[in-house]
């Protein structure tokens, strides 16, 4: 095992009935790294983000976060860990502030309800680091609008502030670049590289193969709850294995949103 690794996913599975979402994964990811979980819908990319961030248990296999077992934690353990993670469909708490957005992310662990949040986590201390961390995603002219009148693209900017307000070790990103213009998109690498930079290793599915290819240094491929290849981007845009699993979908590698 290699000596920095800091998500190690070891035969995981996982059915939904008779269904292998996940079916026996295995791989690493590093410290610093920036790595890619790619593959057609349906693949079991989410579901296993799931499984990492304790949303969904494991039928079999391990996961290891800095040595430490997290299969079978609660989310917010794993949270408080220094796992932080989106959500493919991005859900603010839609009447509240971004600010306060930042401030529940924070919290959540603690004050589990809205109610008990409002009441005690508005401390200077936990509304100045929701500042700095709004002001790191370039949401702090947004610090005062309803969350739910931001457009898409800032939504999942948002959804990136609120898992950072643990600060994670590991940030798992659910497509973060869904529906965002080729502009936005090369904004939003130039952030992930930066929380790279600041020591933040981020494992992001994504289907927009220029966003991947361009921003992973390494990149795991799923296909039907299975690893099908895995190596730099170059290797994997090469590798007939996975151009042949995008042709059943798609048509070509990262068809649909591209
Ligand atoms: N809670 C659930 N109950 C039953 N089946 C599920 C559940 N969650 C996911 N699945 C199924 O598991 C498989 C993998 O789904 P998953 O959402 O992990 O795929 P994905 O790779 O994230 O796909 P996409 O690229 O479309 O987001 C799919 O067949 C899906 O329908
Ligand atoms: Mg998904």
């Amino acid at each position: 095992m290699k000596e920095n690794v800091l998500l190690r996913v070891h035969k995981v599975a996982r059915y939904f009935g008779g269904l292998k979402a996940v079916d026996g994964v295995s791989f690493t990811v590093s410290s610093g790294e920036i790595v890619g979980l790619i593959g057609p819908n349906g693949a079991g990319k989410t579901t296993l983000f799931n499984l990492i961030s304790g949303f969904l248990k494991p039928t079999a296999g391990e996961i290891f976060f800095r040595g430490v077992p997290i299969h079978g934690k609660r989310p917010n353990a794993i949270a408080r860990l220094g796992v932080g993670r989106t959500f493919q469909i991005v859900k603010p708490f839609a009447e509240l502030s971004v600010r306060d957005n930042v401030l529940a992310g924070m919290g959540a662990h603690i004050y589990p309800t809205l109610r008990a949040f409002g009441d005690y986590y508005h401390t200077p201390t936990a509304v100045a680091k929701a500042d700095r961390i709004l002001e790191r995603v370039g949401l702090a002219p947004y610090a005062d609008a309803r969350a739910d009148t931001l457009p898409i693209g800032l939504q999942r900017r948002l959804e990136i502030a609120r898992a950072l307000a643990l600060s994670p070790l590991l940030l798992l990103l659910d497509e973060s670049a869904a529906g965002l213009t080729h502009e936005e998109a090369a904004q939003l690498a130039d952030l992930i590289r930066s929380l790279r930079e600041e020591g933040i290793t981020i494992l992001l599915v994504e289907h927009n193969m220029r966003f991947a290819m361009n921003l992973c240094e390494r990149i795991v491929v799923l296909n039907q709850g299975r690893v099908l290849a895995e190596g730099t981007p170059d290797k994997i845009q090469n590798n007939p294995a996975v151009i042949e699993a995008y042709l059943g979908h798609s048509g070509r590698v990262g068809g649909e949103n591209e």
